[in-house]
């Protein structure tokens, strides 16, 4: 099962990844910091609720070669300057920049991809008072953009464990984790919750994170699929998604009506057999959705506590029709993803992050993973609808310095 991380030779991306720094730079890198992207098992849209979620990092990962500046060898009009190179999603050889500065710092002050690192600046800057000198970096990951596996939430991660090392900040997990959902709802402009940024910080190799949203206390809960036989397939739609989209929110405040209505701070607080009647259907819905989803998080925990891999299948089925039908946040090709693979023999599957696009996974018996790949690749040929991406993950460590 150690091969979860091992799948990737991330050495050797890390020793390309600092030779390409000197090249773009002139300078070597002060180090290497990986961050994972994630998926999640089980429970979604319950995090900004103050619930339950399960999600694993998973063996793709964002990577940053960092320096920062000195200020005996940078010229002093540069000493707040970050410069931002990026191979990602490039060709060839290409970079793609981005630049800003650490001083006076502004949400909108750096455009593209350059708000994610800009963004983690700022956390730094307004909630921990750091004092963030200039650095240069060079991005490069293998977490596809836009898939749902939060492929941006990876890079905060990065950029925060590499500037906790760098300027020996001292910070713990979860505080990186409520740092960088700063950033993501303050600078970025997404009001997501913990869940990403708390998988991509805090997952362990092997196992799933049964994380409390209100408390962030964390369990490594063990997901020895290789054990059983099993593979988790990911099914990205390639449906373009957007968290700063009107959807995300208007689920988000949906759910904060239902809780004030019934007299809660947050669904976290509301009995999972309350009487919802008195509810608008809308919001009903919303409510019934967060509350049995809080109820599948535990019974899927209790399954692998047990070491009943094989048995989780029914409840995420069961998670995915709720998220179609109370929540409303699937779309027709989450939807025909999760069928053909059901169909095709898969034990469970389910929509998993945001929804309205990105991936779907599949809970696989190893042997059968060329017929249920077949089986989505063929039903989505039938509609004419792009080809999906379709590729197995594991879990995997948290971040870190390579
Ligand atoms: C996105 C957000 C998370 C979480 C999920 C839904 O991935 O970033 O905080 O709300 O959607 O579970």
């Amino acid at each position: 099962m150690s091969a979860a991380v091992n799948a990737e030779p991330l050495q050797d991306r890390a020793e390309s990844l600092s030779r390409r720094f000197a090249e773009v730079y002139g300078q070597e890198p002060d180090g290497v910091w990986r961050a994972p992207g994630r998926v999640n098992l089980i429970g979604e849209h319950t995090d900004y609720n103050n619930g339950f979620v399960l999600p694993f990092a998973i063996d793709r990962s964002a990577l940053v070669a960092v320096r920062l500046r000195r200020p005996d060898q940078d010229p002093e009009d540069e000493a707040d300057v970050v410069r931002l190179a990026s191979t990602y999603g490039q060709k060839g050889r290409g970079l793609s920049h981005a630049r800003f500065r650490t001083g006076g710092l502004v949400p909108g002050a750096a455009e593209g991809w350059g708000g994610y690192p800009a963004g983690v600046v700022y956390a730094l800057q307004q909630r921990a008072g750091v004092s963030v000198p200039g650095f240069d970096l060079l991005l490069d990951s293998t977490v596809p953009v836009g898939a749902g596996l939060s492929s941006s939430h990876a890079v905060e991660v990065a950029v925060i464990v590499a500037l906790n090392d760098l300027l020996g900040l001292g910070l713990d997990r979860a505080g990186m984790a409520r740092l960088t959902q700063y950033a993501e709802n303050e600078f970025v402009g997404a009001p997501t919750g913990i869940m990403d940024q708390s998988a991509s910080l805090m997952g362990q190799d092997g196992g799933a994170l049964f994380l409390d949203c209100r408390s962030l206390d964390a369990e490594n809960v063990p997901l020895p699929l290789a054990d059983h036989g099993l593979e988790v397939l990911v099914m990205d739609t390639r449906v373009a998604h957007s968290h700063a989209d009107g959807g995300y929110s208007a689920r988000r405040s949906a759910c904060e009506r239902g809780a004030a209505a019934l007299g809660a701070d947050s669904l976290r607080d509301v009995p999972a057999d309350a009487d919802l009647s008195g509810l608008d259907a809308e919001v009903q819905r919303r409510v019934r959705h967060v509350l049995g989803e809080n109820q599948r998080v535990l019974a899927v925990v209790e399954e692998l506590r047990r070491g009943n891999v094989d048995g989780i299948g029914e409840l995420l089925v069961a998670s995915h029709a709720s998220l179609r039908d109370d929540f409303e946040v699937s779309c027709p090709e989450l939807d025909l993803a999760v069928d053909a693979a059901l169909a095709a023999g898969a034990l469970g599957a389910r929509m998993t992050g945001g929804g309205f696009g990105g991936s779907a996974i599949a809970l696989i018996r190893a042997e059968t993973e060329n017929e249920v790949r077949a089986a989505v690749l063929a039903a989505f040929e039938d509609k004419g609808w792009k080809e999906p991406a379709l590729f197995t993950v594991l879990p995997a460590a948290g971040a870190g310095r390579l």
